[in-house]
């Protein structure tokens, strides 16, 4: 059975409230419980505080996938306001800040994991955002979370800019995607990364291979399995916006964040 009926069957996507509030901390506990140390930089762990400030909707919004009465999966996402400093604002500078959306705190609960509920939700928010006339998706993941980037391709996002995270130093990806556009605009060059069948052993090398890429203008499109590859793209007219991407990082923000959002 294809994943998006698997979803439509059993599991239902709604927006979640303040009285959500102990199932979203029971999940984020259990998740973040079961990454391994090296993975610990995967997510920021959140405070009750912090969930409270989103299940109340002060321009965060939080989205849950439920399994029964059974919380399984949840995201934070953001519409920041012009003139607020907002999260990576070393990424996409050139657009104004309530276009955006800005997707975090991802959480799919390890029994559930392999069914596509991060692109799912990734999906579902993508719908809401455009009907408030939101014209660009952002995210940032660490480089050895495939599992993440993956989704966030499936959504259609691309890699954008490769980089070290300017807070912790950890190596990220910054994904991005014009929610406007129907359908990607006509590449100018295509061409296949081969990453292998364990990503993760490809890491260190891709992090520099993918820079690469990035500098030349091309954006990370998608993974092809025959290939083991990932699919890299150079649209049209894509120079100038590339370098805005690309381009150092003048202030730094977060202070005190020391994993992804
Ligand atoms: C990231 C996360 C939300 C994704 O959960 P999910 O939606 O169940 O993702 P899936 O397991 O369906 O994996 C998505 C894709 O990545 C692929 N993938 C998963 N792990 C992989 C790995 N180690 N190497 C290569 N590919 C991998 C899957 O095959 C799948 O691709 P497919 O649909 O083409 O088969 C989940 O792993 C999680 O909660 N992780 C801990 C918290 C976290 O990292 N959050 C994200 C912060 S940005």
């Amino acid at each position: 059975m294809g994943k998006e009926k698997q979803m439509a069957k059993k599991l239902e996507v709604k927006e979640l409230n303040i009285e959500h509030l102990a199932a979203v901390m029971e999940l984020q506990n259990k998740v973040v419980g079961n990454l391994q140390e090296d993975e610990k930089h995967f997510v920021l762990t959140r405070s009750a505080q912090d969930f409270i400030k989103a299940l109340e909707h002060e321009h965060t919004y939080m989205l849950g996938v439920f399994d029964g009465e059974k919380l399984v999966a949840q995201s934070i996402f953001s519409y920041p306001q012009n003139g607020q400093v907002r999260d990576m604002p070393e990424f996409d500078c050139d657009t104004a800040n309530d276009k955006l959306v800005v997707y975090k705190a991802i959480l799919v609960d390890v029994e559930h994991r392999g069914s596509g509920l991060m692109k799912s939700m990734l999906d579902y928010i993508e719908k809401k955002s455009k009907a408030m006339g939101k014209t660009t998706s952002i995210i940032q993941i660490a480089i050895d979370n495939p599992a993440s980037w993956i989704s966030a391709l499936a959504n259609g996002m691309s890699i954008r800019k490769v980089d070290y995270d300017p807070t912790d130093g950890a190596k990220v990806l910054y994904l991005a995607k014009n929610l406007q556009v129907p359908t990607r605009s006509e590449a100018q060059g295509r061409m296949a990364m081969f990453v292998g069948k364990n990503i993760h052993r490809e890491i260190p090398a891709l992090f520099n291979k993918m820079q690469y890429r990035v500098a030349q203008g091309y954006y990370g499109v998608g993974i092809d399995k025959n290939t083991h590859s990932l699919i890299w793209e150079k649209p049209r007219d894509n120079a100038a916006k590339n370098r805005i991407m690309t381009q150092p990082l003048v202030q730094a923000s977060g202070q005190g964040r020391t994993t992804r959002y």
